[in-house]
């Protein structure tokens, strides 16, 4: 069942983060303050997919703009960009369209309240970027982001529109 986040599911939430960090470093970095990584300034709404009381999956919304060649390749008509982010699914309850749930509700929202979404992935998740091409997500651009691969290179970015 994939429901809005609750603030008490914070805590659940990054126990399933260690657990996606541990399998695939994810994020990079294990983040100083993970409710906050969990809670981005920009973020607009959060979801969990939860069952029998576990936490299983978790994404946000971020109000972001998206680099120009993204922008234009975007019908304005379909509202006003947001980003799809902090997108998992613990280890143990992959493969189950857990994260496909999550992606579903997101985009119900998206048109309920007149947005369009778009997402980047970063180069070190490989098996994200297959995930996503598979649900329909078309590479649009990449670039160098702001921050560090693990190995201290600049990390490059993948950005992605619905299909
Ligand atoms: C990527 C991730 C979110 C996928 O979660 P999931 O719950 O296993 O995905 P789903 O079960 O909903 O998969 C939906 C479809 O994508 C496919 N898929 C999922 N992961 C895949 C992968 N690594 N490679 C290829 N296809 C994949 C599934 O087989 C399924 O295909 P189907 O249409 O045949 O049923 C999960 O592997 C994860 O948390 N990875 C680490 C964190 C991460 O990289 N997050 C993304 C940050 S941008």
């Amino acid at each position: 069942m994939v429901l809005p986040r609750a603030d008490g599911q914070v805590a659940a939430c990054i126990d399933a983060l260690r657990e996606v960090y541990e399998a695939d470093a994810y994020p990079v970095r294990w983040p100083v303050d993970p409710a906050g990584w969990l809670s981005p300034d920009d973020a607009m709404q959060s979801w969990v997919a939860v069952s029998a009381g576990r936490v299983l999956g978790h994404a946000v919304i971020r109000r972001a703009t998206p680099p120009m060649p993204v922008v234009e390749r975007m019908d304005p008509a379909l509202g006003s960009p947001v980003m799809v982010s902090r997108l998992f699914t613990i280890p143990a309850a992959r493969q189950n369209g857990v994260a496909r749930r999550l992606l579903d509700e997101i985009a119900g929202w998206a048109v309920e309240h007149g947005h369009q979404l778009f997402l980047d992935v970063a180069d070190n998740a490989p098996g994200a970027r297959r995930f996503y091409e598979r649900l329909g997500w078309k590479h649009v651009f990449s670039e160098y982001a702001d921050w560090l691969d693990a190995d201290g290179s600049p990390a490059r970015v993948h950005y992605y529109l619905p299909g």
